[in-house]
């Protein structure tokens, strides 16, 4: 059976004192006997705070980023020991906003997963098209490189540790989402894709999390898909109900 899992990318949002009410207000009003797993990835400043929180809950703290380098000289940067040491074993990587804000590309990213793994931290791993290539029907094309240089390195015994978010980049904070069927065939081909590197066992059991423009009003449907296994959410995750009515739609 796969993880059904609702994640929240807070992005460059809420400072500590709204963390806090936040992550109260969600811990108060979720349902704490569900098998979906929770995740929050609230801004870095704040993960110490949201750990503390969430203690003692089943909610899931994550970082949206971090360096590939075990430390040294990088300004401004967090390493992976500094989260592991506060609490924090999940890490947001690959989205597109860093590919494209912060010009990270697939090789860049094949470090930072590495590091992460040795770290024995959970990835989440973002992936998806911009406008352009799906107009030009080349989005499978583009997704499966994206995979194949990022994480198809890895050994099978490693997947354990990574879960998969397709975000195409023209649903992200655009109100324009996939289309259900569009998210199903996406993910069906990623399943499949991996089911011919590493096979059923692997591929059956990864998590695939479909993020862009996700709301309480269309994630029923979307979760309805054989292949979605949850969702990763902006906007929406910042509303506590917002967030709780999506992760109950599973
Ligand atoms: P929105 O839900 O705001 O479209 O953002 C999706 C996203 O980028 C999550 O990582």
């Amino acid at each position: 059976m796969r993880t059904k899992i609702v994640a929240g990318n807070w992005k460059m949002n809420k400072t500590q004192t709204e963390t806090v009410t936040l992550l109260n207000d969600i811990i108060l009003n979720y349902n704490k006997n569900s098998a979906t797993k929770l995740i929050v990835a609230p801004p870095f400043v704040n993960l110490s705070k949201a750990v503390e929180i969430c203690n003692n809950t089943n909610i899931i703290v994550a970082a949206q980023n971090m360096h590939q380098a075990e430390g040294g000289a990088f300004t401004g940067e967090i390493s992976a020991n500094m989260l592991v040491n506060i609490g924090i074993n999940y890490v947001i990587l690959g989205h597109s906003e860093r590919r494209m804000y912060f010009k990270e590309n697939d090789a860049l990213l094949a470090n930072k997963v590495d590091t992460a793994l040795k770290h024995n931290m959970m990835v989440i791993f973002c992936f998806g098209e911009e406008l352009k290539d799906r107009l030009e029907n080349n989005h499978f094309n583009i997704i499966e490189y994206q995979l194949r240089d990022a994480l198809f390195h890895l050994d099978k015994n490693q997947w354990k540790n990574i879960i998969l978010a397709y975000e195409p980049v023209w649903a992200i904070g655009t109100g324009e989402t996939a289309t259900p069927e569009q998210a199903q065939e996406v993910h069906h081909f990623v399943r499949n894709l991996i089911d011919q590197v590493y096979g059923f066992e692997t591929s059956d059991n990864v998590s695939i999390l479909y993020g862009g423009s996700v709301k309480p009003d269309n994630a029923k449907q979307i979760f309805s898909k054989q292949d979605v296994d949850g969702g990763l959410i902006g906007g929406a995750s910042l509303n506590a109900n917002e967030f709780l009515s999506i992760a109950n739609s599973i």
